[in-house]
């Protein structure tokens, strides 16, 4: 591994974002031994003008629960510094230069490089700016080596216009290999699991197509509305805030080829593929929501036309997946918190059950809460009698694999971005993908042709939303819930 001087730079370090995803990363990877005290400095850089001090104690509540690990947490804050200024003049970046530089000479009396990890925790609007400013003023200094990368988050945009202009934005300052772009739910344990699963296991290989496989549903359900998000939210909408990314990219992975190899843009070329395959999203294919209540919010406008809720179908058109509807569904304040992945199988051919068969087989990979797979199938009910009943082969990680403890998704990421690995990140070619399947439909929802349907808060969501599963094919499996094991 590389050694020598690495400085992260929280960019927007006073914000949600660093304070409740960036610095408690940081912080566990210090924790683990992965961010060594002789090589690693942190700088935070906002415009508030605020002490070291001042920031230090309003995230180290965020860094551990409870009284844990007090000591650490402590010598954590002192590798943290902080500087402050806009983000679009000269004069604050060229302050950030001087303090990365100076700790840079003094950790590298002996020798070493120069690594500049910029961490942009800002809202997109000033990502152009704050690349040129980065460019200008802080790059990594050449004659000690290392190299200057940046980790940006969503959005990046808000449709292929802008999302193209803001890459050739970026593109004009920043190569590629510089720059990462954060998806986190890549870096969600049972979402890397995916390709180990897939190609690793005999299993699946002659199961996983259109001729074995009926459905597919890509879920993501969460318990609480947009709380304190509203003015943010009610600009984007669901589409953009989790289909677009998140459940895009594990569609990508559980639909995508077997990768020529395990290097990251072999994986990433397959990727793209997937989202070049796709047809064009059907207005009939789409039932969207907004929860009762959203507009209450007084950051949302009455007359909001955002979605909270959307169900819709994607095709895939491929030899593999022609005709097998990708069943992607989100939400917010609905009745349950969960993300999952629900492979439905066909129906036994000539079935000699028939008459009591309970369910389709299913294939559900639960990547939270309580991570686990589980494969649904019909066995002989124990018992004299000879009838079935529907159960499952269970992999429960809680349960298989106790006191192992799962890395959170941005502590696994960030890891990648100082190792150089850009396997879990976005390539510009696939956002640019993701972005052309959307685009059209995101449109007419911003025009107002296409409307939201009221939903109760702590409900399912739209009864139109399940009538669209039955209708393109899914079998709900009546009388049958996976109880999570307990320990
Ligand atoms: C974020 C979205 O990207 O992901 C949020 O902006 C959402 O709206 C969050 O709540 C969900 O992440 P997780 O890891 O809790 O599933």
């Amino acid at each position: 591994p590389e050694t020598g001087c690495l400085s992260i730079i929280v960019l927007g370090a006073s914000g949600d974002l660093a304070k409740k995803k960036t610095f408690p990363a940081l912080f566990n990877l210090y924790r683990q031994g992965f961010l060594q005290s002789n090589e690693v400095h942190i700088f935070g850089y906002a415009r508030t003008k605020i002490s070291d001090d001042d920031l230090r104690s309003r995230i180290r509540g965020y860094l551990s629960k409870g009284k844990e690990y007090q000591e650490e947490v402590s010598e954590f804050l002192q590798l943290i510094k902080y500087v402050s200024g806009s983000y679009d003049s000269g004069e604050g970046f060229s302050l950030l230069d001087k303090a990365i530089a100076e700790h840079e000479i003094a950790k590298n009396s002996m020798e070493g490089s120069s690594r500049r990890l910029f961490y942009f925790a800002l809202p997109p609007s000033v990502y152009p700016s704050v690349c040129r400013m980065i460019k200008n003023y802080c790059m990594n200094k050449s004659d000690l080596g290392g190299w200057t990368r940046i980790v940006v988050e969503k959005p990046f945009g808000k449709d292929l216009a802008s999302a193209e202009q803001l890459s050739s934005q970026i593109g004009e300052l920043f190569d590629e290999p510089q720059i990462y772009r954060i998806d986190h739910y890549l870096g969600k344990e049972l979402v890397q699991n995916l390709l180990v699963l897939r190609f690793a296991n005999r299993f699946f290989l002659p199961l996983w197509n259109r001729d074995n496989i009926d459905n597919i549903q890509i879920v993501f359900r969460e318990d609480f509305g947009t709380e304190g998000r509203g003015g943010y939210f009610d600009e984007y909408g669901i589409i953009r805030d989790i289909i677009q990314n998140h459940l895009l990219q594990v569609l990508c992975l559980v639909a995508m080829e077997k990768p020529v190899s395990l290097k990251p843009e072999h994986i990433r070329d397959e990727k793209v593929k997937v989202l070049q395959s796709m047809l064009p999203i059907k207005d009939e294919e789409v039932v969207l929501g907004q929860y009762e209540g959203y507009k209450d919010d007084p950051t949302v406008p009455d007359n909001s036309n955002t979605p909270t809720f959307a169900t819709m179908v994607l095709r895939i058109h491929n030899e593999r997946w022609e005709g097998v509807p990708f069943i992607m569904k989100a939400g917010k304040a609905l009745n349950s918190r969960k993300a999952e992945i629900r492979v439905q199988f066909k129906d036994v051919p000539g079935d000699i059950f028939r008459c009591n068969k309970q369910g389709r087989n299913e294939f559900v990979i639960r990547l939270q809460p309580s991570e686990a797979m589980y494969m649904k199938l019909t066995v002989k009910k124990p018992g004299l009698e000879m009838s079935t009943v529907q159960s499952e082969l269970d992999l429960s990680y809680g349960q298989r694999y106790q006191g192992v403890v799962i890395p959170e998704a941005y502590e696994r990421l960030i890891l990648d971005t100082i190792r150089g690995d850009q396997q879990h990140f976005v390539r510009r070619d696939e956002l640019k993908a993701a972005w052309e399947i959307f685009t059209p439909l995101l449109h007419r929802i911003d025009d107002g042709e296409v409307k939201p349907i009221p939903y109760k808060p702590g409900s399912r969501g739209p009864a139109e939303a399940d009538e669209l599963l039955q209708n393109v094919g899914y079998v709900q499996t009546h009388g049958y819930i996976w109880i999570p094991p307990t320990l």
